[in-house]
C-alpha cells in the first residue's frame, strides 16, 4: 500500500486545475444503465471509485471505452440484475444502479452497503421511494432485492435529505408511467448535474435544484455526450490549503457558485478569496481567525468540506466549534490531528477546537476520504514530517493529489510500502 510523506512548513503557490467531480461522476455514469447506445463523458476524474464504477457497469453487460478523461459507456447489452457484493461492498455508491436495472430490467439484486466509518449510512429512503413507485422490495440474505412489471409515478416526501437517494429515485421515476413528485429532494450540485444529464437523455424533470421535483416519465432515453462539473469538493480542500500555508492558490475551471458557503466562511478566517469567472484565487491573510460551523444540506457547510477546515481552526487564534449534522462518526480524523499537537475535545456531534500556535508532524492514518484529505493539509503545514499511511481512501476521490500539491511547491511524495 502506498503512503505520502510530506515535510510541512511550505506556502503554497501557483495554478491548480481542479478536476471533474468525484460525486457528479458517479451517478452520472451510472445513469448510462438508462439508454441504449453509446453515452460519452468528458471531464471524468481519475479516481479509484470511477474504474470500481466501470467495474460495476461492465458487470451488469455494459461496454466501455476509455481515452483519457473520457469514458464512453453503451449498455445497449444490459444483461445482469445483480451487482454483488464484492463489487458494493468497495464503494457504497454501486446502490446507485438500483433505480436504473429496476427501471430497466424490471428487477435488481443489489448488496446492501454495510455502514462505513463516517457512520451508519441506512439506505431506507431509497427503498421507500422505489416502493412509493410500485416497487415490492425485500431484503433476502444481504441483498436488496426489488421488482416492478411497471415502475408508477407516485408523491414521495423524503424524512431527511438524501443525496444518493434522491439520484436513485430520479433515475428510477424518468421511465416510470405517469408524474413523480419527490419532495424534500436533495439541491446539490451533483444531484442538478444529474438531473440536467437526464433531460439531455429526454427525461422530463422540473424544479431542477429546488427541494421539490416533478418527473413525468418517458418510455425511453437516449445516450449522450456530457462532460463533469468540477468537484467543489477537490476546490474547497484546495483553498483551505492556501489559507492554511500562508500561500496564493489560484483555482482554474472550478466553479465559484457551487463553492458558496466555503468562500464565505474562509473570508472569515481571514483569507483573501477573489473570484474571476471560473477561477478563483486564494491568498493567505496576516493570521488565521477561528469561525464557528456546522455542516448542514446544500447550500449550506458541506461535511465534505468539515475535516478540512478542522485543521484549519487548529492552528486558528482562538476558540472555535465545529457541529456535523449529516454523519453520526466523521471526526474521525479528530485523534490523528490531537496526536499532531491540535487542542480538539469532542462531545457527541460537537468538536470544540482551541487554536494552537503550529502542529507537529507525525505518522497518521484516517480510514475516511475526507480525513485523509484533512491529514494531508495538517501535514502541509506541520513542522517536520507527516506520513499518512492508507492512501487507498485519497485515491478514491482525489485525482493526483500529491502531484497538484507538489506542483503547488509542497514537499510531498508518493512512497510504496
Ligand atoms: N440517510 C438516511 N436514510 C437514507 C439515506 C440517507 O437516514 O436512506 C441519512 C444518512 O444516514 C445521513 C443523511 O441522510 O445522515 C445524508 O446522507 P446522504 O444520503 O445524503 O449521503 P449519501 O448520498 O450516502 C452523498 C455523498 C457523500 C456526502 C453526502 C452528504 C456521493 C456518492 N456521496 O452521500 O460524499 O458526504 O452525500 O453530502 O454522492 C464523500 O465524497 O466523501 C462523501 C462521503
Amino acid at each position: 500500500m502506498d503512503n505520502i510523506i510530506i515535510e510541512g512548513g511550505c506556502p503554497l503557490k501557483g495554478e491548480v486545475r481542479i478536476s471533474g467531480a468525484k460525486n457528479a461522476a458517479l451517478p452520472i455514469l451510472i445513469s448510462s444503465l438508462l439508454a441504449d447506445g453509446y453515452c460519452t463523458y468528458s471531464n471524468v476524474p481519475n479516481l479509484k471509485d470511477v474504474e470500481s464504477t466501470k467495474e460495476l457497469l461492465i458487470n451488469h453487460g455494459a461496454k466501455i471505452e476509455a481515452e483519457g478523461d473520457t469514458v464512453k459507456i453503451d449498455s445497449g447489452g444490459l444483461n445482469n440484475h445483480e451487482a454483488p457484493y464484492d463489487l458494493v461492498r468497495k464503494m457504497r455508491a454501486s446502490i446507485l444502479v438500483l433505480g436504473p436495472l429496476v427501471a430497466r430490467l424490471k428487477k435488481a439484486r443489489v448488496s446492501l452497503p454495510g455502514g462505513c466509518s463516517i457512520g451508519a449510512r441506512p439506505i431506507n429512503l431509497h427503498l421507500k421511494g422505489l416502493a412509493a413507485l410500485g416497487a415490492k422490495v425485500e431484503l433476502v440474505h444481504g441483498y436488496v432485492e426489488a421488482s416492478a412489471e411497471v415502475l408508477k409515478g407516485a408523491e414521495i416526501f423524503f424524512d431527511a435529505v438524501t443525496v444518493t437517494g434522491t439520484e436513485n429515485i430520479m433515475m428510477a421515476a424518468v421511465l416510470a408511467e405517469g408524474t413523480t413528485i419527490i419532495r424534500n429532494a436533495a439541491r446539490e450540485p451533483e444531484v442538478v448535474a444529474l438531473a440536467e444529464v437526464l433531460n439531455k437523455m429526454g427525461a422530463k424533470i422540473e424544479g431542477i435544484g429546488t427541494s421539490v421535483l416533478t418527473i413525468n416519465g418517458v418510455s425511453s432515453l437516449k445516450p449522450v455526450f456530457v462532460s463533469i462539473i468540477p468537484d467543489r469538493i477537490e476546490a474547497g480542500t484546495f483553498m483551505v490549503s492556501a489559507g492554511l500555508t500562508g500561500g496564493d492558490v489560484k483555482l482554474l475551471d472550478c466553479e465559484p457558485s457551487h463553492l458558496e458557503s466555503v468562500i464565505h466562511k474562509l473570508r472569515l478566517t481571514g483569507s483573501i478569496v477573489t473570484v474571476d469567472g471560473n477561477s478563483v484565487s486564494v491568498k493567505g491573510g496576516e493570521s488565521i481567525s477561528s469561525i464557528d460551523i456546522k455542516t448542514i444540506p446544500y447550500p449550506g457547510f458541506p461535511t465534505d468540506m468539515q475535516a478540512q477546515f478542522m485543521v484549519l481552526m487548529s492552528i486558528a487564534k482562538g476558540f472555535s466549534v465545529i457541529s456535523e449534522t449529516i454523519f453520526e462518526n466523521r471526526f474521525i480524523h479528530v485523534s490523528e490531528l490531537r496526536r499532531m499537537g491540535a487542542d480538539i475535545k469532542v462531545s457527541g456531534n460537537t468538536a470544540m477546537i482551541t487554536g494552537v500556535p503550529a502542529l507537529s508532524g507525525a505518522p497518521v492514518m484516517a480510514t475516511d476520504l475526507r480525513a485523509s484529505a484533512s491529514l494531508i493539509l495538517a501535514g502541509l503545514v506541520a513542522k517536520g514530517v507527516t506520513r499518512v499511511n492508507r492512501v487507498y481512501h485519497l485515491d478514491r476521490g482525489y485525482d493526483s493529489i500529491e502531484k497538484k500539491f507538489s506542483m503547488l511547491g509542497a514537499k510531498i511524495k508518493r512512497v510504496k510500502v
